[in-house]
């Protein structure tokens, strides 16, 4: 390892650190400053006085702009960014810190942030979901998500696509009343709306980078045959409901910086916005692939703009964020969003690495040129030089050393591997070895290099660098075998899902889920490979691979609007629970669930899968649901020690914590459990109440595994039901078990689990305990 540890050196980025500092403002007239450039963008939430009511939204208008020294600013330019409607009450306006200072002293405002941005964080994946057209099962029964309405905030999407065709679409629910940006033929039956949102202004939604097509049509493209990217994975693509409308709310936006070349990021401002107009326009789930880690619940817009969804009976979906495997950098860990993490599929588009010594090894790549299959060709590492830009491939790299002809190595990181391809292709190498890092484990991508490549795991660069360190003359072929279905173990959790614990949400277990996010195949907006045709027309069938939980969010946005098809009265929670406790731990082999970041057979922790892995068609009848309404939120953040203000921001009520029962986090009826125990906490006991959703006479006897010294108590230990809708009651003690030595135990995480089984419905919740 230590060896090792001197070939990779730490080369992400580490931009998810980034804080978004917070003002709380506590107290009439603000005194302009005149200085335009010192003027940037505030998030204010403002509480409206109980006298005043608005019977029109220019009056409220009226109001947000009474809270701003003028309306203009010297430059001419309107003060008002944003006025929201839906998602907060408040708005976004230029001011200077000063004046936001100034601001402390005026009734009605509750909390104010400077603008920030939140990152972007199938022909296969509804087959790997058990989603199969052919016989009864959930996609028969939700009708394909018929009638249900998937808000998706991300980059737009590509118009004429045929993901997004309206065959066999029915008209959206007379309840929408959204828009499109086009005035004719653009949008349709399938894709009902479209608007973009940039500083401010209204833009074209049109897809320049790929991103939001791709998500969109995870979500509910339509069937299109004969899908492929570069001839791999070839098959018919379809979301995962298919028969669903898209409307489509583009905020993330293309940003060129001078260090890092192309980003996408949004705007918070702008994300508020595009929540505010869906919420406005009736969507029944919001599909956000975007966040910042580490986001303090009141001044992160997306928790509040979702908070504001649930209110509306909307349900919230949203990305863990790709920092993984590092623990407790996760994004979207609000208790009222369904918190997506991404995990493997078992289809591989396969390279097959031989070296000179015989052994073979198993990567991936999406471009396979017609025969290629190399012979023997010699192995060039740049990396012996052990700098950042030789043992990456970073531009210039190759300079000293003669490449041509032969493979290269290069290790994954700083820049895209699309780009180390292009890199050796300049410098006239053959073919190229991409190296996962340490804590890049197994997880490789098939994608759409421009050179011939095999994309190892990391144990298989340590056979081909331990290979290459033995001999003076290494050498290696790439063959290519293409796409194999079948591959174990399936599913893991990708090594970038992001990790809890979430510091900042009391130890609610996140992510709630995993989803498939590793190579997804999806609409894109362009050719792809070393070749593409720029001058297809925009109907022409392009898709591509991409790898996020920005992949995974629309899959379960898509369950989810299945759910509400077929669970009309079913509330966001109620669909969250039967998502969370339907999930599944085990992979196709009976074992648990690994960790791509792991050594192979350690099982995932319930910080990188949550309650497991998604199966919509156990979740379509869960049996029994832990439900809550959104009043049990406020409770929740009282009791997280939030100011009366600060929960203000979030519940746009009249809140005084002193008033209401606040609970502590662990007793939110929550579809996990997760407690902190101590030698002066020896036991903590946690409520919890169950819905019955199932057959009306049923029933459930628990059943546990208790975490490493711990005793788990369930009282009572069963619980018999005679009617639909019908609620029980019960209590889970857990207490260190006498004899447990707590002082080594100290800062250890034990993991362990519950369920409610009837024989027919089991109903499983994970249960983590902290010691302190
Ligand atoms: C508004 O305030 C700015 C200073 O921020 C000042 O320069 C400008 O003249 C004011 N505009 C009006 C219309 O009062
Ligand atoms: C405005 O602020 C900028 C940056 O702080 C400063 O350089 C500039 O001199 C200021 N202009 C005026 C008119 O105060
Ligand atoms: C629909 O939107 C229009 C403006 O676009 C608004 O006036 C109307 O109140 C909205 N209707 C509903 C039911 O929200
Ligand atoms: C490469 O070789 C494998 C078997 O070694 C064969 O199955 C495959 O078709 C070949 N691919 C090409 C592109 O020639
Ligand atoms: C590498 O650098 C050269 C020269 O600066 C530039 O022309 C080329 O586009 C760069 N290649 C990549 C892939 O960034
Ligand atoms: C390695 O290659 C060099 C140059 O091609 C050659 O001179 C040398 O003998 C080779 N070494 C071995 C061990 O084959
Ligand atoms: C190549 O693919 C074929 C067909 O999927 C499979 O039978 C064969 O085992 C593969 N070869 C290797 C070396 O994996
Ligand atoms: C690109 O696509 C267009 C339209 O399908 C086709 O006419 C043209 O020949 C293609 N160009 C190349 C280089 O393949
Ligand atoms: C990856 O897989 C290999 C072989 O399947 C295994 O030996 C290794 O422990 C796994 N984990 C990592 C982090 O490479
Ligand atoms: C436990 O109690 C002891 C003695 O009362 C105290 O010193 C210690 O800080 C407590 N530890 C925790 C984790 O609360
Ligand atoms: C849990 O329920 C028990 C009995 O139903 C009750 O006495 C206790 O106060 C409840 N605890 C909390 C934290 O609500």
């Amino acid at each position: 390892m230590e060896i090792l540890h001197s070939i990779f050196y730490l080369l992400i980025s580490f931009s998810f650190f980034l804080s978004n500092p917070t003002l709380l403002l506590v107290h009439c007239q603000i005194k302009p400053i005149s200085n335009d450039t010192q003027m940037q963008v505030y998030i204010v939430h403002v509480q409206k006085p109980d006298s005043t009511s608005f019977r029109r939204f220019k009056d409220r208008k009226e109001w947000y702009a009474s809270f701003l020294p003028n309306t203009t600013l010297d430059s001419g330019k309107p003060r008002m960014v944003y006025a929201y409607r839906q998602a907060i009450s408040g708005f976004a306006a230029w001011l200077t810190s000063q004046e936001v200072e100034a601001m402390k002293s005026t009734d009605g405002v509750l909390v104010a942030y400077p603008d920030s941005e939140y990152d972007a964080q199938t022909t296969y994946t509804p087959e790997f979901l058990g989603l199969n057209a052919w016989e009864d099962g959930v996609w028969y029964d939700s009708q394909y998500g018929a009638g249900q309405i998937i808000g998706v905030i991300d980059t737009g999407f590509k118009p004429g696509h045929p993901s997004f065709r309206d065959t066999d679409v029915n008209p959206p629910p007379e309840t929408w009343n959204g828009s499109c940006y086009w005035k004719h033929s653009v949008c349709n039956n399938k894709l009902i709306g479209a608007v973009g949102y940039k500083h401010g202004r209204t833009v074209s939604p049109e897809d320049k980078n790929g991103h939001g097509t791709h998500t969109a049509s995870t979500a509910a493209g339509n069937f299109v045959d004969d899908a492929h990217v570069l001839g791999m994975a070839r098959g018919t693509a379809s979301g995962t409901a298919p028969k669903a409308h898209l409307a489509i709310y583009k905020v993330l936006h293309i940003t060129k910086t001078a260090s890092t070349g192309t980003v996408v990021k949004a705007l918070v401002s702008d994300t508020l916005r595009g929540i505010d107009e869906a919420i406005r326009n009736h969507v029944n789930v919001l599909s956000m692939s975007l966040g910042l880690e580490k986001q303090r619940l009141h001044a992160d817009s997306i928790a509040i703009g979702s908070y504001a969804a649930i209110t509306k009976g909307i349900v919230p979906v949203a990305a863990a964020a790709n920092a993984g495997p590092f623990a407790s950098v996760i994004a979207n860990d609000a208790p009222w969003i369904l918190t997506v993490g991404a995990s493997t599929t078992d289809r591989r588009i396969r390279a097959i690495v031989k070296l000179g010594n015989g052994m073979e090894l198993f990567g991936e790549t999406a471009y396979q040129p017609e025969g290629f299959n190399s012979t023997q060709l010699p192995l060039v590492y740049p990396g012996v030089r052990k700098t950042q830009k030789t043992l990456n491939c970073l531009n210039g790299s190759m300079d000293t050393f003669d490449v041509k002809g032969k493979i290269v190595l290069c290790g994954v990181g700083h820049i895209t591997n699309i780009e180390k391809g292009e890199i050796v292709k300049a410098a006239g190498g053959a073919a190229m070895i991409l190296m996962n890092q340490p804590w890049n484990g197994n997880t490789t991508f098939s994608e759409p290099h421009v050179i011939p490549t095999a994309h190892v795991s990391f144990s298989d660069a340590w056979k081909i660098i331990t290979y290459f360190n033995s001999t003076p003359n290494g050498t290696a072929a790439i063959t290519f075998n293409g796409t194999q279905y079948g591959v174990q173990p399936s599913p893991s959790v990708a090594y970038f899902s992001s990790r809890g614990p979430s510091l900042m949400n009391g130890n609610i277990i996140k992510p709630d889920v995993i989803a498939p996010g590793v190579n997804i195949l999806a609409a894109w907006p362009f050719e792809v490979g070393p070749k593409p045709n720029h001058t297809l027309p925009p109907t022409t069938h392009t898709f591509n691979f991409e790898s996020g939980t920005s992949m995974a969010t629309p899959h379960v946005a898509g369950i989810v609007a299945m759910l509400k098809n077929n669970h009309p009265d079913w509330s966001p929670a109620a669909i969250k629970s039967a998502i969370m406790t339907t999930a599944y731990t085990v992979d196709v082999n009976g074992k648990p669930i690994g960790d791509d970041s792991k050594p192979t057979g350690t099982p995932a922790s319930a910080y990188a899968m949550g309650s497991g892995h998604v199966d919509p068609t156990a979740a379509n009848d869960p049996g029994l649901v832990y439900d809550l309404h959104h009043q049990d939120y406020i409770h929740y953040l009282c009791g997280m020690g939030f100011t009366d203000k600060q929960v203000e921001a979030i519940g746009r009520g009249k809140v005084q914590c002193s008033k209401v029962r606040a609970i502590s986090p662990e007793q939110l009826n929550y579809p996990s459990i997760a407690v902190y125990l101590s030698a002066n906490t020896t036991e903590v006991t946690v409520n919890r109440t169950v819905t019955n959703v199932g057959d009306a006479v049923t029933t459930y006897e628990v059943k546990y595994d208790e975490p490493e010294g711990v005793r788990v108590e369930v009282m009572p230990d069963m619980l018999e039901f005679s009617r639909a809708g019908q609620m029980k009651d019960f209590r889970v003690k857990l207490s260190i078990k006498p004899g447990s030595p707590t002082v080594r135990m100290a800062g250890e995480v034990v993991e362990g689990q519950m369920a409610w089984s009837s024989g027919k419905y089991y109903v499983r919740s994970p249960i983590v305990v902290t010691m302190q």
